[in-house]
């Protein structure tokens, strides 16, 4: 089944403004709750029985490094109050929420992030991976699903709905941020400020594309050998400019790029909890 990107964008466009707005939507049915821990982004999103976004909270954070938590106080923080923030919008307490892991997390470390949502007062009712839930968003069930996030870039293969094949490499926005510091001379931080600015990403683009194709190759490389015919990108760093252009042309393969691809994988955390 192909996505139906006109209905994804609709929502995405929805739960971005929700958040940029602090606003929240009407909904029926009961309310599902999804916590994504993320290298870059904190972001908790709620959903209701249909799917559609009704709330969501977004929080730079630093305390998650290659899918491991190594802030564990910081990261149960910032939990707590993104679910206050959002409780106090929807006037009502969350109590469950679903989390994700990337690809291949296994053992402790996929505990660890359900013990930051159960310190934060949550019961965790899912513990999801990342390329099914952005998958539940997109909608599809054959593919590759390509998550470039800020420290990790995971490759996912889906055949008849089930992930037949998942990688996760070290590669992401932050790793262009280091690339725009180190060729401007300045700190990583202001590289970051400079690199999601979209006045100067025209400007940076002749230093960020080789680090795409870089990227592209890993992909091109893990995907080898499998019948794909749409790669879907999602994840932050995908935003920069012409990023799909670059994959297209390194790859060769049809590139689908969602409205806010950040989003994906938190709204299809939500939208697999208690499933
Ligand atoms: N408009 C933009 N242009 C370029 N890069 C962007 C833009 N917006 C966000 N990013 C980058 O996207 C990255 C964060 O993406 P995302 O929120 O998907 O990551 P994450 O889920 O926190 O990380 P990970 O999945 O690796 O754990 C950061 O490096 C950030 O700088
Ligand atoms: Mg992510």
């Amino acid at each position: 089944m192909s996505v139906d990107l006109l209905k994804v964008n609709n929502c995405l466009n929805s739960l971005a403004k929700l958040i940029d707005e602090r606003q929240v939507n009407e909904y029926n049915g009961n309310l599902k709750v999804g916590v994504d821990l993320g290298t870059a982004n904190i972001v908790l999103t709620v959903v209701d029985d249909s799917g559609k976004p009704v709330a969501g909270a977004l929080y730079p954070a630093n305390v998650v490094r290659d899918g491991l938590v190594i802030d564990y106080i910081g990261a149960i923080r910032i939990v707590k109050e993104l679910k206050k923030d959002v409780e106090k919008l929807l006037g009502m307490t969350l109590t469950r929420a679903a989390t994700a892991v990337p690809p291949g997390t296994i053992g402790g470390n996929m505990k660890a992030m359900s013990n930051v949502l159960e310190a934060a007062n949550f019961e965790v009712t899912g513990v999801v991976d990342e390329p099914t839930a952005a998958a539940t968003v997109l909608q599809v069930s054959d593919g590759a699903v390509v998550d470039v996030g800020g420290g990790t870039t995971g490759i996912s293969i889906l055949k008849n709905g089930k992930v037949i094949y998942t990688a996760d490499e070290p590669t992401g926005g932050t790793h262009m941020g280091l690339v725009i510091a180190g060729n401007y001379k300045i700190s990583f931080l202001e590289a970051e400020k400079m690199k999601i600015d979209p006045n100067k990403q025209n400007e940076l683009f002749p230093i960020i594309k080789p680090v795409i194709e870089k990227m592209a190759h890993i992909v091109k490389k893990h995907i080898a050998g499998y019948e794909i015919d749409k790669i879907y990108i999602v994840g932050g760093a995908s935003c920069f400019v012409e990023f799909e252009k670059v994959f297209l042309k390194e790859i060769g393969i049809e590139i689908i790029k969602p409205a806010h691809p950040h989003l994906i994988t938190p709204l299809g955390i939500a939208l697999n909890e208690f499933k």
